[in-house]
This record gives structure tokens, C-alpha cells and sequence, in this order.
């Protein structure tokens, strides 16, 4: 969630709010390109206070935002990782002007399973939405090998057993006219889950979709390897049941 900011070093707003090194930010100050409160700016380590000042760059006023949240659409094919040896990672599919430093993805989709994964660089509200203790809903779609049964419904409202012993929470499944198509919604993030949960009821998932994070639904014209800003404003909705 946003909190209250701080005062701030001119040069270190600039590197953060435009993606920029700190060197950069020195030369535009140099060149006399940054202005605070409609004065030109002449000290790299002058202090300002985003929440009150105003600070432009080359003209332009810059928004400023302590931390970015971002939806992607993840494609399949992606890792849900900073970094990576082999395949690209989510944090290559953000646009330039959506890219910080401390980016990383609040919890994983495997590599095959497309759809909403939330970026962000503010721990505090990442941990709060991965937490167990916050019970916060994802929906899922899924299509199945083999069509889905009736019993799935009470199966998984029990709470399934999934390989290994590991229970799990009690969690919902919706089943389609097409009976290979289903929504499916969880309270919790184990490994695989969605897969092993239709295998333990012997069947398997042959496409996977995240379509909701709490109360924040992926975009339905948001085009696959895509992003967009998800608001400050918006950030309660994540917590929503
Ligand atoms: N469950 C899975 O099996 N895979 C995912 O990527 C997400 C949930």
C-alpha cells in the first residue's frame, strides 16, 4: 500500500521516477532541464518532497509513485523470475517506462501457465498478498484432459490431498457446459497446485490461466505478453475476497 514519503535528494527522485542511473540524473540537472516548484534546479542533492513538489523534467511533470504495480499477462513459454539462464523472465516483458530497479514477480506461475502475474517493487504489499494469513483468492481457468465430474465440487470444497500427503485448503470449482472447462479458485500457493489437485482426482490440466487476483481481474483486452499499471487506487482491491 502507498505510505507517507520522505524527503528526498533531487538527483536520487530522478534516477527512481525515470528509470534512469544517477548519472543521468546529474546531467539533466546540469544541463538545467529539471525544474522544482517552476525554479530550475542547480544542486544534485537538493531536497524535495514528492509528495508536495513539483518536479519536471524537460518540460514534463513527473508523476510521482513510490512503487509500481504492474499486471502482466504472462504468455506461456516465460519464467516467473528475475533472472534466467535458459528462457525469458516477466520482468523483460515491462515497458521502459514501467521499469524499476527492485522489480520482481509476487509469487510464480509455472512456465506453461499463461496470465495474471503482479510486479511490483513494494515487498510490504507483496508479502501481504502472498501471505497465507491473508487468504487472498486466485481464480484460475483451466481446461482438463478428461471432462470434469460432479463429485470434483465436494472433493475440492473438503479440501483435496494432493501427492506427497500435502492437504489442501478447502477451495471451488466451477464446472462448464463443456465439461472439460472449468474455473477453479484458491486460498493458498503450493507448488503445482491446480495440476496436482486435478490429478488427485485423476484427471489433468492441459491449459492453465490465471484470471483474478483477489478483486483484481486480468484485463480481458490486455493482449498476452502485456502490461499495464495497476493503480495506487486500485491496490485495496487486491485484498478483497
Ligand atoms: N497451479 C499450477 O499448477 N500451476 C500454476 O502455474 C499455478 C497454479
Amino acid at each position: 500500500m502507498p505510505r507517507d514519503h520522505e524527503a528526498q535528494r533531487l538527483d536520487r527522485f530522478l534516477a527512481a521516477q525515470l528509470n534512469i542511473t544517477r548519472s543521468e540524473a546529474k546531467e539533466l540537472i546540469k544541463k538545467r532541464l529539471v525544474t522544482v516548484n517552476g525554479s530550475t534546479a542547480r544542486l544534485f542533492d537538493m531536497k524535495i518532497d514528492p509528495d508536495k513538489d513539483i518536479v519536471s523534467s524537460e518540460g514534463r511533470d513527473i508523476t510521482y509513485r513510490k512503487y509500481v504495480y504492474i499486471m502482466l499477462n504472462k504468455p506461456a513459454g516465460v519464467v516467473c523470475a528475475t533472472k534466467d539462464e535458459l528462457s525469458p523472465t516477466v520482468l523483460s516483458l515491462i515497458p521502459p517506462e514501467l521499469r524499476r530497479k527492485k522489480l520482481f514477480p509476487a509469487g510464480r506461475l509455472d512456465k506453461d501457465t499463461e496470465g495474471f502475474v503482479f510486479i511490483t517493487d513494494d515487498g510490504e504489499t507483496a508479502h501481504k498478498m502472498l501471505s497465507p494469513k491473508s487468504h487472498v483468492p486466485k481464480l484460475y481457468y483451466a481446461e482438463l484432459e478428461h471432462e470434469a465430474e460432479e463429485s470434483y465440487i465436494d472433493r475440492f470444497r473438503e479440501g483435496l490431498v494432493i501427492d506427497g500427503g500435502e492437504k489442501c485448503l478447502p477451495a471451488e470449482i466451477e464446472i462448464c457446459e463443456d465439461r472439460k472447462k472449468v474455473y477453479i479458485t484458491l486460498h493458498e500457493g503450493k507448488y503445482h497446485q491446480v495440476k496436482r489437485m486435478a490429478e488427485a482426482v485423476g484427471n489433468k490440466v492441459v491449459f492453465l490461466k490465471r484470471i483474478k487476483i483477489g478483486g483484481i481481474a486480468l484485463d480481458e483486452d490486455l493482449p498476452l505478453g502485456k502490461c499495464r499499471e495497476i493503480l495506487h487506487k486500485e491496490i485495496v482491491n487486491l485484498y478483497t475476497k
